[in-house]
């Protein structure tokens, strides 16, 4: 039997999709409770949260379209800059490892995926990439800090692909971009073929809301708005995103949260001899070797993290996220007792509390 929606692990501390493990602003849920049953029965407006969402990110309103989180923002850039195109042989570039709704969406508008490998330690391509692009190029995604590694991409590199490529759109996903890096927002007005991708998941913790933003100069977002529903986001979403924006003083304290649960995430691997690498957003990626018997351990003391095996440009890794500290504690204990367990007799871990 095929169940919609990704597979769920059950009960216990969720890990392994990069989400706010700390849960949402009060104010969000204040919010939600003051729902009245005429803004259940009606269609959306978007005006007030477009007004309010440009102003957040210091663009014109003209220059945003919310999306049904940056997933369907993703898809939509492919289809309004290919499938509406009608561009039968157009190329994307992905730089690999990449989020899966890259290569699923040049897929679903037929198009061809030119897949990158990063440099070293993942480090960014970006020769590389420049090297990819040819006049069948129709679209690139730069993700920056990327998933799963939380590398960055310099600001200086994305502007040398924007310019590189001026007959494609590049779409800068930025999903991450509060835990670290620099947006490329303030690059934007000298670039008609670049959207910022953005979300309202991670940082602000709607991931079950799905309000996304995709950002850009009216020439390449007015594509994506042709093409994309007009009420693709519900009006409690709305609601939710409005009262998360007002809220000024959650985002500093959970990317405090965040930073630190980083650290302690690097000084477990250091003590407990794993790999892994240093990241700008709200996850690690570590190398346990085989992740099958960790995955399985950790999830027995339910503990979820996602096994990155599959995927050949990271073997043996497994990405945990780094939400509250105390969960991240949980986690450490965790992979310290199945260290522990691996090693056998004579190596200690901490007791689970
Ligand atoms: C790199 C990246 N981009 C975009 C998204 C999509 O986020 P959402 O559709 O929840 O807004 C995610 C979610 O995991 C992601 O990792």
């Amino acid at each position: 039997m095929v169940i919609q929606g990704y597979p769920s692990p059950g009960d216990g501390l969720r890990l392994h999709l990069n989400e706010n493990t700390g849960g949402c602003s009060a104010r969000v849920l204040e919010a939600i409770r003051q729902v009245r049953p005429s803004d259940v029965s009606t269609y959306p407006q978007y005006r007030e949260a477009v007004i309010a969402t440009a102003r957040h990110f210091g663009v014109n309103p003209d220059w945003i379209l919310l999306t049904n989180g940056l997933d369907e923002g993703i898809l939509m850039a492919a289809v309004g800059h290919i499938a509406r195109a009608r561009v039968y042989d157009a190329e994307t570039i992905i730089p690999i490892p990449a989020f899966d709704p890259y290569p699923n969406s040049t897929a679903a508008v037929g198009a061809t995926g030119i897949r990158v490998p990063p440099g070293p330690d993942f480090a960014f391509p970006t020769q590389a990439v420049l090297d990819a692009i040819t006049p069948r190029t129709r679209m690139i995604f730069l993700n920056t800090p990327n998933n799963p590694t939380g590398q960055l991409i310099s600001i200086a590199d994305l502007v040398r692909i924007s310019e590189a490529a001026p007959g494609a759109l590049v779409l800068i996903d930025e999903a991450y971009i509060e835990f670290g890096g620099t947006t490329f927002l303030p690059q934007l007005p000298r670039f008609s073929n670049v959207l910022v991708g953005r979300t309202f998941s991670k940082a602000y913790g709607l991931a079950g809301m799905r309000v996304g933003v995709v950002i850009g100069q009216p020439q390449a977002l007015d594509p994506v708005r042709a093409v994309t529903l007009p009420f693709n986001i519900n009006g409690v979403a709305l609601t939710a995103m409005h009262a998360a924006l007002g809220d000024a003083e959650f985002l500093p304290r959970y990317a405090a949260q965040v930073r630190e649960s980083r650290e302690r995430l690097y000084a477990a691997c250091r003590r407990l001899g794993l790999q892994y690498w240093p990241s700008a957003a709200n996850y690690v990626m570590v190398r346990v070797g085989e992740t099958a018997p960790f995955i399985e351990a950790l999830a027995a003391r339910k503990i979820h993290v996602r096994d990155r095996s599959k995927d050949p440009t990271t073997p043996g890794c497994i990405r945990i996220t780094a939400g509250m500290i105390d969960h991240t504690e949980a986690a450490i204990e965790g992979l310290e007792a199945v260290v522990a367990l691996q090693r056998g007799p004579g190596s200690t871990a901490r007791q689970p509390q």
